[in-house]
Protein backbone atom coordinates (compact mmCIF):
# COMPACT_ATOMS: atom_id res chain seq x y z
CA UNK A 1 0.00 0.00 0.00
CA UNK A 2 1.26 3.61 -0.81
CA UNK A 3 1.90 5.52 1.79
CA UNK A 4 0.51 9.02 2.21
CA UNK A 5 2.48 11.53 -0.11
CA UNK A 6 3.64 14.78 2.18
CA UNK A 7 2.89 17.72 -1.02
CA UNK A 8 6.94 18.29 -1.06
CA UNK A 9 8.25 21.04 -2.68
CA UNK A 10 11.63 20.81 -4.32
CA UNK A 11 14.35 23.43 -3.41
CA UNK A 12 14.88 26.27 -6.41
CA UNK A 13 12.71 24.54 -8.48
CA UNK A 14 12.50 27.25 -11.22
CA UNK A 15 16.43 28.22 -10.75
CA UNK A 16 17.24 24.26 -11.45
CA UNK A 17 14.78 23.31 -14.46
CA UNK A 18 16.55 26.73 -15.60
CA UNK A 19 20.14 25.99 -15.05
CA UNK A 20 19.84 22.33 -16.67
CA UNK A 21 18.93 24.35 -19.70
CA UNK A 22 16.44 21.19 -20.55
CA UNK A 23 15.75 19.82 -24.12
CA UNK A 24 14.02 17.10 -25.29
CA UNK A 25 16.59 14.50 -26.67
CA UNK A 26 18.90 15.76 -24.19
CA UNK A 27 20.53 13.17 -21.07
CA UNK A 28 19.71 14.36 -17.68
CA UNK A 29 21.61 13.10 -14.44
CA UNK A 30 19.78 13.52 -10.66
CA UNK A 31 22.43 12.60 -8.71
CA UNK A 32 20.38 12.66 -5.81
CA UNK A 33 16.69 11.65 -5.95
CA UNK A 34 15.19 12.47 -2.78
CA UNK A 35 11.71 12.47 -2.93
CA UNK A 36 11.59 12.89 -6.56
CA UNK A 37 10.61 16.87 -6.59
CA UNK A 38 13.23 17.52 -9.12
CA UNK A 39 13.23 14.69 -11.00
CA UNK A 40 9.65 14.67 -11.99
CA UNK A 41 9.82 18.27 -13.10
CA UNK A 42 12.78 17.05 -15.44
CA UNK A 43 11.33 13.67 -16.80
CA UNK A 44 7.66 16.19 -17.94
CA UNK A 45 10.55 17.99 -20.35
CA UNK A 46 12.81 15.09 -21.61
CA UNK A 47 12.60 12.20 -23.27
CA UNK A 48 15.23 9.89 -20.69
CA UNK A 49 16.47 10.79 -17.20
CA UNK A 50 18.80 8.68 -15.38
CA UNK A 51 18.03 9.30 -11.20
CA UNK A 52 20.55 8.33 -8.20
CA UNK A 53 19.48 7.83 -5.00
CA UNK A 54 21.33 6.39 -2.29
CA UNK A 55 19.23 5.68 0.41
CA UNK A 56 16.77 2.15 -0.02
CA UNK A 57 13.53 3.28 1.60
CA UNK A 58 13.79 6.83 -0.28
CA UNK A 59 14.34 5.69 -3.74
CA UNK A 60 11.47 3.43 -2.91
CA UNK A 61 9.28 6.62 -2.76
CA UNK A 62 10.38 7.75 -5.97
CA UNK A 63 9.64 4.43 -7.22
CA UNK A 64 5.72 4.63 -6.12
CA UNK A 65 5.69 7.96 -8.70
CA UNK A 66 5.74 5.56 -11.73
CA UNK A 67 8.64 8.00 -13.86
CA UNK A 68 8.03 5.79 -16.85
CA UNK A 69 11.27 7.78 -18.76
CA UNK A 70 13.05 7.42 -15.97
CA UNK A 71 16.16 5.18 -15.18
CA UNK A 72 16.71 4.44 -11.22
CA UNK A 73 19.58 3.05 -9.70
CA UNK A 74 20.66 2.60 -5.70
CA UNK A 75 23.38 4.19 -5.21
CA UNK A 76 26.42 6.31 -4.43
CA UNK A 77 27.04 9.58 -6.45
CA UNK A 78 30.74 8.92 -5.71
CA UNK A 79 30.04 6.55 -8.75
CA UNK A 80 28.42 8.56 -11.00
CA UNK A 81 30.50 7.96 -14.37
CA UNK A 82 30.26 4.02 -13.51
CA UNK A 83 26.74 4.25 -12.99
CA UNK A 84 25.78 6.83 -15.62
CA UNK A 85 27.97 3.69 -18.49
CA UNK A 86 26.23 1.26 -17.12
CA UNK A 87 22.95 2.56 -18.01
CA UNK A 88 24.39 3.92 -21.41
CA UNK A 89 24.32 7.72 -20.38
CA UNK A 90 27.04 9.63 -21.89
CA UNK A 91 27.36 13.00 -23.49
CA UNK A 92 25.39 14.32 -20.72
CA UNK A 93 23.89 17.17 -21.19
CA UNK A 94 23.19 18.59 -16.90
CA UNK A 95 23.43 16.69 -13.87
CA UNK A 96 22.03 17.87 -10.95
CA UNK A 97 23.07 17.35 -7.18
CA UNK A 98 20.90 19.00 -4.57
CA UNK A 99 23.05 17.59 -1.03
CA UNK A 100 21.92 16.63 2.35
CA UNK A 101 18.60 14.82 3.31
CA UNK A 102 15.28 14.75 2.16
CA UNK A 103 12.71 16.23 4.97
CA UNK A 104 10.85 12.80 4.71
CA UNK A 105 14.03 11.19 5.43
CA UNK A 106 14.93 13.35 8.75
CA UNK A 107 11.62 12.31 9.45
CA UNK A 108 10.93 8.97 8.98
CA UNK A 109 14.38 7.10 8.59
CA UNK A 110 14.28 7.32 13.06
CA UNK A 111 18.34 7.61 12.58
CA UNK A 112 18.86 10.33 14.88
CA UNK A 113 19.40 13.44 11.75
CA UNK A 114 17.56 15.73 13.80
CA UNK A 115 18.61 16.87 17.21
CA UNK A 116 14.91 17.44 17.36
CA UNK A 117 14.06 13.84 18.10
CA UNK A 118 15.37 13.37 21.70
CA UNK A 119 14.63 9.28 21.52
CA UNK A 120 16.34 8.26 18.24
CA UNK A 121 19.57 6.23 18.54
CA UNK A 122 22.29 7.81 16.82
CA UNK A 123 22.56 5.94 14.01
CA UNK A 124 22.79 8.60 10.87
CA UNK A 125 23.73 5.46 8.15
CA UNK A 126 22.13 6.64 4.93
CA UNK A 127 23.14 3.33 3.53
CA UNK A 128 24.11 -0.33 4.39
CA UNK A 129 27.85 -0.32 3.16
CA UNK A 130 29.38 -0.99 6.58
CA UNK A 131 29.74 2.73 7.47
CA UNK A 132 30.75 2.89 11.83
CA UNK A 133 27.44 4.43 13.15
CA UNK A 134 27.12 8.05 14.67
CA UNK A 135 27.25 6.85 18.07
CA UNK A 136 30.07 4.74 17.66
CA UNK A 137 32.73 7.19 16.46
CA UNK A 138 31.05 9.38 19.70
CA UNK A 139 32.22 6.37 21.75
CA UNK A 140 35.57 5.56 19.85
CA UNK A 141 37.39 8.59 18.48
CA UNK A 142 40.05 10.30 20.42
CA UNK A 143 39.40 14.14 21.68
CA UNK A 144 41.58 15.20 19.07
CA UNK A 145 39.71 13.09 16.21
CA UNK A 146 36.43 14.52 17.73
CA UNK A 147 37.70 17.86 17.51
CA UNK A 148 38.45 17.96 14.11
CA UNK A 149 35.46 16.27 13.07
CA UNK A 150 33.57 18.98 14.85
CA UNK A 151 35.64 21.91 13.46
CA UNK A 152 36.21 20.92 9.96
CA UNK A 153 32.80 19.63 9.00
CA UNK A 154 30.86 22.28 11.13
CA UNK A 155 33.59 25.37 11.70
CA UNK A 156 31.89 24.92 15.24
CA UNK A 157 34.46 27.41 17.38
CA UNK A 158 33.78 25.76 20.29
CA UNK A 159 34.70 22.17 18.87
CA UNK A 160 38.02 21.29 21.27
CA UNK A 161 35.09 22.06 24.45
CA UNK A 162 32.60 20.09 23.03
CA UNK A 163 34.93 16.84 22.19
CA UNK A 164 36.64 17.58 25.44
CA UNK A 165 32.89 16.85 26.87
CA UNK A 166 32.03 13.72 24.99
CA UNK A 167 35.22 12.13 26.10
CA UNK A 168 34.39 12.69 29.47
CA UNK A 169 30.72 11.67 29.70
CA UNK A 170 31.29 8.47 28.08
CA UNK A 171 33.63 7.69 30.76
CA UNK A 172 30.39 7.47 33.25
CA UNK A 173 27.98 6.45 30.26
CA UNK A 174 28.07 5.68 26.78
CA UNK A 175 26.40 7.98 23.75
CA UNK A 176 23.47 6.10 22.23
CA UNK A 177 20.80 8.66 21.43
CA UNK A 178 20.10 12.03 20.46
CA UNK A 179 19.46 13.51 24.17
CA UNK A 180 22.87 12.28 25.20
CA UNK A 181 24.32 13.98 22.39
CA UNK A 182 22.28 17.56 23.24
CA UNK A 183 23.16 16.86 26.98
CA UNK A 184 27.30 17.06 26.40
CA UNK A 185 26.89 20.39 23.99
CA UNK A 186 24.45 21.76 26.65
CA UNK A 187 27.07 21.22 29.23
CA UNK A 188 29.80 23.47 27.46
CA UNK A 189 26.76 26.04 26.47
CA UNK A 190 25.07 25.82 29.36
CA UNK A 191 21.87 26.40 28.32
CA UNK A 192 19.91 24.52 24.75
CA UNK A 193 21.44 26.26 21.86
CA UNK A 194 19.91 24.57 18.38
CA UNK A 195 22.14 26.50 16.39
CA UNK A 196 25.05 24.59 17.78
CA UNK A 197 22.68 21.44 18.20
CA UNK A 198 22.23 21.83 14.31
CA UNK A 199 25.70 22.07 13.77
CA UNK A 200 27.07 19.51 15.44
CA UNK A 201 24.64 16.96 14.44
CA UNK A 202 25.50 17.94 10.46
CA UNK A 203 29.25 17.43 11.37
CA UNK A 204 28.77 13.83 12.83
CA UNK A 205 26.08 13.32 9.62
CA UNK A 206 29.23 13.96 7.23
CA UNK A 207 31.43 11.73 8.73
CA UNK A 208 29.21 8.64 9.02
CA UNK A 209 28.55 9.34 5.59
CA UNK A 210 32.13 10.41 3.73
CA UNK A 211 29.78 13.45 2.60
CA UNK A 212 33.07 15.70 1.73
CA UNK A 213 34.96 12.69 -0.01
CA UNK A 214 31.61 11.46 -1.59
CA UNK A 215 30.68 14.87 -3.01
CA UNK A 216 34.70 15.98 -4.26
CA UNK A 217 34.80 12.25 -6.01
CA UNK A 218 30.73 12.60 -7.66
CA UNK A 219 31.64 16.27 -8.78
CA UNK A 220 34.84 15.35 -10.90
CA UNK A 221 33.16 12.06 -12.19
CA UNK A 222 30.13 14.36 -13.07
CA UNK A 223 32.12 17.17 -14.61
CA UNK A 224 33.57 14.24 -16.57
CA UNK A 225 30.66 12.57 -18.49
CA UNK A 226 29.71 16.25 -19.17
CA UNK A 227 29.40 17.12 -22.84
CA UNK A 228 31.23 20.15 -23.55
CA UNK A 229 28.36 23.21 -23.25
CA UNK A 230 26.80 20.95 -20.54
CA UNK A 231 25.45 22.11 -17.14
CA UNK A 232 26.48 21.00 -13.59
CA UNK A 233 23.88 22.04 -11.17
CA UNK A 234 24.51 22.20 -7.48
CA UNK A 235 22.38 22.91 -4.33
CA UNK A 236 24.20 23.42 -1.17
CA UNK A 237 23.34 23.82 2.57
CA UNK A 238 26.67 25.12 4.36
CA UNK A 239 29.89 26.33 3.41
CA UNK A 240 31.82 23.31 3.82
CA UNK A 241 30.06 22.12 0.93
CA UNK A 242 29.95 25.15 -1.10
CA UNK A 243 33.65 25.58 -1.02
CA UNK A 244 33.99 22.17 -2.78
CA UNK A 245 31.36 22.83 -5.12
CA UNK A 246 33.62 26.41 -6.27
CA UNK A 247 37.12 24.56 -5.73
CA UNK A 248 35.82 21.84 -8.37
CA UNK A 249 34.14 24.13 -10.94
CA UNK A 250 37.21 26.13 -10.71
CA UNK A 251 39.43 23.65 -11.02
CA UNK A 252 38.13 21.84 -13.80
CA UNK A 253 37.70 26.05 -15.76
CA UNK A 254 34.03 25.47 -15.74
CA UNK A 255 31.96 29.07 -16.02
CA UNK A 256 30.07 29.99 -13.41
CA UNK A 257 26.83 31.22 -14.78
CA UNK A 258 24.66 31.35 -12.10
CA UNK A 259 25.54 31.87 -8.14
CA UNK A 260 21.89 32.26 -5.94
CA UNK A 261 21.49 32.61 -2.40
CA UNK A 262 18.12 31.53 -1.03
CA UNK A 263 17.06 32.15 2.38
CA UNK A 264 14.66 30.48 4.41
CA UNK A 265 13.62 30.00 7.85
CA UNK A 266 13.78 27.04 9.38
CA UNK A 267 11.56 26.58 12.59
CA UNK A 268 12.74 29.96 13.61
CA UNK A 269 16.65 30.20 13.01
CA UNK A 270 17.57 31.47 9.24
CA UNK A 271 19.16 29.15 7.06
CA UNK A 272 20.44 29.09 3.44
CA UNK A 273 20.54 27.29 0.13
CA UNK A 274 23.31 28.21 -2.25
CA UNK A 275 22.80 27.47 -5.86
CA UNK A 276 25.63 27.22 -8.77
CA UNK A 277 25.11 26.67 -12.42
CA UNK A 278 28.39 26.25 -14.45
CA UNK A 279 29.38 25.11 -17.98
CA UNK A 280 31.59 22.63 -18.70
CA UNK A 281 33.97 25.20 -21.35
CA UNK A 282 36.47 22.46 -21.89
C1 LIG B 1 17.91 17.18 -0.49
S1 LIG B 1 17.51 15.57 -0.94
C2 LIG B 1 17.09 15.73 -2.63
C3 LIG B 1 15.68 16.17 -2.84
C4 LIG B 1 15.26 16.10 -4.30
N1 LIG B 1 15.98 17.02 -5.13
C5 LIG B 1 13.77 16.35 -4.43
O1 LIG B 1 13.38 17.32 -5.09
O2 LIG B 1 13.00 15.56 -3.90
C6 LIG B 1 19.06 14.79 -1.06
C7 LIG B 1 18.98 13.30 -1.36
O3 LIG B 1 20.28 12.85 -1.72
C8 LIG B 1 20.49 11.57 -1.18
N2 LIG B 1 21.93 11.39 -1.05
C9 LIG B 1 22.75 11.89 -0.10
N3 LIG B 1 24.02 11.53 -0.35
C10 LIG B 1 24.00 10.80 -1.50
C11 LIG B 1 25.01 10.16 -2.27
N4 LIG B 1 26.29 10.18 -1.90
N5 LIG B 1 24.62 9.51 -3.40
C12 LIG B 1 23.32 9.48 -3.78
N6 LIG B 1 22.33 10.06 -3.07
C13 LIG B 1 22.66 10.72 -1.96
C14 LIG B 1 19.77 11.61 0.14
O4 LIG B 1 19.45 10.30 0.56
C15 LIG B 1 18.54 12.45 -0.19
O5 LIG B 1 17.48 11.65 -0.55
Amino acid sequence: MRSKRIVHTPVLLHEVLEGLDLKTEGSYIDATGGEGGHLKEIAKKVKQALGIERNKEQLARIQELELTNVVLEKGNFAEIEKIAKKHGFENIDGILFDLGLSFWELVHLKKGFSYKKDEENLDMTLDETGQEKASDILNKYSKEELYEMFSRNAEEPKSEKIAEEVVRQRRERKFVNVSDLKRAIDSVFGAEDRRVYSRIFQALRMQVNNEKENLEKGLEGAVKILKIGGRLVVISFHSVEDRIVKKIMKKNNMELITKRISRYDDMSFERSATLRVAVKKI
